[in-house]
């Protein structure tokens, strides 16, 4: 299992002073030197924290997996073209939210969605869909060509007691179905150092992506140390002399 971090709230601590500091480049260096298998960032229609100079600068010195999550519309579609990306992950995108809020839309949005694939994977790249862990979103990711899903891990991440045990069954259920279904199989959202082990256990996902947690552990006790110790939770810790 691979562990991808997004570094977007890098990107809000510099927006907060709208100044240079702290740099994501420079932080997407020490995750990889932390074990970092892969960097995302969201570009969001607002830019409300990465902007397109850090995407175009990461392109040039990230040689790991540059995973870019972007909403399914014709400005990101020709941005994700011109940098070429690793790999897209679509996702839903509303103006006012904090951060994404649940997965994509498929049943209503599901031409847009099939347009943004083709149009992405015409260049070599690999998509990736934002999907709640419901059958039917898999089914339809399928169906529209997708080569991944992400299973939304908020809502599990998000509950209490019996109701948590019940969101982990769905991501369990949902990981398996898509495996099945010959769709590579990827995780995130809410993940932190208290909540993790429980979804990297489950059978056939390839890769979890996490922000935040990480991010704020890295304020206090450094990057590379805040990504080496999920590294260590998920068990997929990678000495560098390996
Ligand atoms: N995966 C997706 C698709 C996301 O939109 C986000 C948040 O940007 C994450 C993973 C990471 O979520 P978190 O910051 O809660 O770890």
């Amino acid at each position: 299992m691979i562990l991808g971090i997004n570094i977007d709230h890098i990107a809000t601590i510099r927006e907060a002073r709208k100044g240079s500091e702290p740099d994501p480049l420079m932080a997407a260096t020490l995750a990889m030197l932390g074990g970092a298998d892969g960097i995302t960032v969201h570009l969001r229609e607002d830019r409300r924290h990465i902007n397109d100079r850090d995407l175009k600068g990461l392109r040039e010195m990230v040689p790991i997996e540059l995973n870019l999550e972007m909403a399914a519309t014709q400005e990101m579609v020709g941005i994700a073209l011109s940098v070429k990306p690793d790999m897209v992950t679509l996702v839903p995108e509303k103006r006012q939210e904090l951060t994404t809020e649940g997965g994509l839309d498929l049943i209503t949005r599901k031409d847009l969605i099939a347009g943004a694939i083709q149009k992405i994977q015409q260049a070599g790249i690999p998509v990736s869909l934002f999907i709640n862990p419901s059958i039917i979103d898999i089914d339809l990711s399928k169906s529209i060509g997708a080569d991944m899903v992400e299973i939304h891990t908020g809502h599990y991440a998000n509950a209490h007691a019996k109701r948590h045990q019940d969101e982990l069954i769905k991501i369990k259920d949902a990981a398996e179905i898509a495996y099945r279904n010959e769709l590579m199989v990827n995780a995130g959202h809410g993940l932190n150092y208290f909540n993790v082990k429980a979804v990297a256990a489950i059978d056939g996902i390839r890769a979890l992506y996490i922000g935040h947690s990480i991010i704020s552990r890295a304020v206090l006790v450094g990057m590379e140390r805040a990504v080496r110790e999920m590294k260590e939770l998920i068990g997929c810790s990678r000495k560098l002399t390996e």
